[in-house]
């Protein structure tokens, strides 16, 4: 990679670097990490995993059978986290909008946002022809939540820095992945697993891409890096939290064990972070390091946090266990 040789002695600020000069500087790595992606990703079918013969019409022009929660055997939490997974999907054209605004539709980088549309494209495709088939889910209120969900639209907490916004997507694409796994670890159903499996798969992808780039980034800024990351990390929200009633439901996938703080911190922010040796980065300016730490206290303080909830979550397994005897 060549970097011209400005401003890399300056240990922080945000002069240092600004988002123009870093987006051009990490363009050779967007080019060999996306030949890599090109190379790995396999081609899959979406719709081999629906299974159209159990489909029927709905209500309306067709005057076919109203939908009934018997209709379906996939599991309570299955159903509640496969539309959640749905509708953070569905908000794509949003995602797009704030991935091009920042990364460009130029050269590599514009490849790779295109080619990351289309990969991600096919995900709500499959998932919703899947609910529709099979019945899983109530479709209108589905509908119901997608028009509400799309029409407040997304707007990323980091679109005011590349480097924070290379972060976020690191770690996001990773929690959508173990997401995606362990719905269909839950759900009740062999299809579903298999489709969210092949999905997951995908993620992990995105996610290899966006963690190289940081790699890279934390190689050529390192105090900013580490200064986003630290910023991201801190205040992470997953992109869906625009969904109508997603405290609710995000309290039943927590508890369902889908998705949760100890999941969080173990699946989804310790694997990229010690893959990038993050914590043990050394040679760090004042600004740098500050970050680190702050990032180390809050690791620390999350995985109390996340402790006191396994605890809480095996006292109510056990109550539970205990009333079926
Ligand atoms: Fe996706
Ligand atoms: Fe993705």
């Amino acid at each position: 990679m060549t970097i011209a040789p400005v401003q890399r002695s300056t240990s922080i600020g945000s002069s240092a670097w600004t988002d123009a000069r870093l987006i051009l500087a990490l363009e050779e790595v967007v080019e060999k990490e996306l030949d890599r992606h090109l190379k790995v990703a396999k081609e899959w079918m979406p719709h081999e995993f629906v299974p159209w013969s159990r489909g029927r019409d709905f209500p309306g022009v067709l005057g076919g059978a109203a939908w009934e929660p018997g209709d379906s055997k996939v599991t309570p939490l299955g159903r509640v986290a496969l539309v959640v997974n749905l509708l953070t999907e569905d908000n794509l054209p949003s995602y797009h909008h704030e991935i091009a605004t920042m990364f460009g539709r130029e050269g590599a980088w514009g490849t790779w946002v295109h080619r990351w549309t289309a990969e991600e494209g096919r995900h709500g495709i499959a998932i919703r022809d899947y609910l529709l088939t099979t019945r899983a889910v109530d479709p209108d209120e589905l509908e119901r939540a997608r028009m509400s969900h799309m029409s407040e639209g997304f707007a990323s907490d980091n679109a005011h820095s590349m480097l924070q916004s290379v972060a976020y997507v690191a770690f996001q694409e990773l929690a959508t992945r173990i997401s995606h796994r362990n719905t269909g670890h839950y759900a009740g159903c062999p299809l579903a697993d298999q489709l969210l499996a092949k999905i997951a798969n995908d993620e992990n992808l995105h996610m290899v891409f966006y963690r190289n780039l940081l790699k890279a980034a934390l190689e050529i800024a390192p105090d900013q890096a580490m200064r986003a990351i630290a910023d991201v990390v801190t205040d992470f929200r997953m992109p869906g939290h625009g969904i109508p009633g997603f405290e609710r439901a995000a309290a039943q996938i927590a508890l369902g064990g889908v998705y949760n703080l100890r999941i969080h911190l173990d699946d989804v922010l310790q694997p990229v972070l010690r893959h990038l040796k993050v914590m043990e980065i050394g040679g760090l300016g004042p600004e740098g390091l500050r970050a680190q730490e702050e990032l180390g206290a809050f690791l620390d303080g999350l995985d109390a946090q996340a402790t006191k909830f396994d605890e809480r979550q095996a006292a109510r397994l056990a109550r539970i266990a205990a009333r079926k005897q």
